[in-house]
């Protein structure tokens, strides 16, 4: 009698147990970021922030990106935005920009790439992006402003940046806080240009970088400034490349390949790279979009770190992997 009232105490006690074990393992966030595949946001949803950008407020991560979900009204240009302290976990904040065609382009028109920056002194959310008409041929900026991160950003103008085509654009924010925009502008080649002192207007040009380059990202880095971009080939990933300067406004380095050419960046594009500063370590973060041009919803990033350092840069295979954010360090996923 004994041993059976034993027994049967056990069991209640370890199904109670269980109760709380089994939730926490279903609700568990994400502690990978796994290239490639589907990341779901707090909602189960798969992130919608192509073409995308970050930003740090506090110490609180915002990823903003071209909007692709399905059922979409077709007029209508969105750009997301998505929240997260620790770059692996996000929390869909909704779709600051909700926008129908300001500049009268004409059905198809196109809001691409957007990349939004905090100024200080106006305390403002900046958002630049590609506007374009279906064809590309406009080749121009657009600007939209908000108070608060998560927006609602409200379009102000659009504007060739000093007078010259730009068609993708970057995003660079130096350590010391000064604004920069990548561009590409097909004639000439990649230009990287300061922003304002109010970010609504660009300042002047600090660099032409006389190669054609699209997905333009830049990182500075233990003294030296790193450029990737990627080649013109549209939607189909190509081998992205490198170069280095000791100064934003060059002389810059010749291209080099960031991973084999034959994986074609492991088929993904680049779009900006995220420097994680912790206690312990810096690890820079690759960010690409690995594009599905018929199915845009289905469109997959590709994070990973880089090995970088003393003017090498290497973008390694793709694997899950887990980041540290206090400390910076990183390290493969395991039993994963
Ligand atoms: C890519 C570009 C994308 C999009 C696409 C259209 O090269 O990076 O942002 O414009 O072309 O084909």
């Amino acid at each position: 009698m004994k041993i059976k009232f034993s027994i049967r105490a056990l069991i209640i006690l370890m199904a109670f147990g269980m109760i709380p074990y089994l939730n926490f393992a279903q609700n568990s966030p994400p502690k990978v970021i796994r290239p490639g595949e589907l990341w779901p946001d707090n909602n189960g949803n798969h992130i919608q922030a192509h073409g995308g950008g970050i930003i740090k407020v506090k110490d609180t991560y915002f990823w903003y990106g071209e909007e692709r979900a399905n059922g979409l009204d077709s007029n209508k240009r969105y750009v997301s935005c998505y929240a997260s302290k620790d770059l692996t976990n996000w929390t869909f904040k909704g779709d600051v920009v909700q926008m129908t065609d300001p500049d009268n382009l004409g059905s198809g028109w196109l809001l691409e790439r957007p990349k939004v920056y905090y100024n200080q002194k106006t305390q403002k959310y900046v958002l630049y992006f590609h506007m374009d008409n279906k064809t590309y041929k406009v080749a121009k900026v657009g600007i939209a402003v908000s108070d608060k991160p998560d927006g609602n950003f409200k379009y102000l103008k659009s504007f060739r940046p000093l007078d010259h085509e730009s068609r993708d654009i970057g995003q660079f924010i130096d350590d010391d806080g000064t604004a920069y925009l990548v561009f590409e502008d097909r004639p000439f080649g990649f230009r990287i240009a300061k922003l304002a002192d109010d970010y609504l207007s660009i300042e002047k040009e600090i660099c032409l970088i006389p190669a054609h380059m699209e997905g333009g990202a830049i990182i500075h880095y233990k003294g030296l400034y790193y450029a990737i971009g990627s080649a013109l080939t549209g939607w189909k990933a190509n081998p992205n490349k490198y170069a280095t300067a000791t100064s934003l406004a060059g002389p810059w380095s010749d291209f080099k390949d960031i991973a084999p050419a034959e994986t074609n960046t492991y088929g993904s594009q680049s779009t900006m790279i995220i420097k994680v500063v912790g206690d312990k370590s810096t690890t820079a973060i690759f960010m690409g979009d690995i594009w599905k041009p018929k199915t845009q919803s289905d469109s997959r990033y590709l994070w990973m770190p880089l090995e970088i350092g003393e003017g090498n840069l290497r973008l390694p295979e793709p694997k899950p992997w887990e980041l540290n954010i206090k400390s910076g360090e990183w390290k493969y996923a395991t039993g994963q």
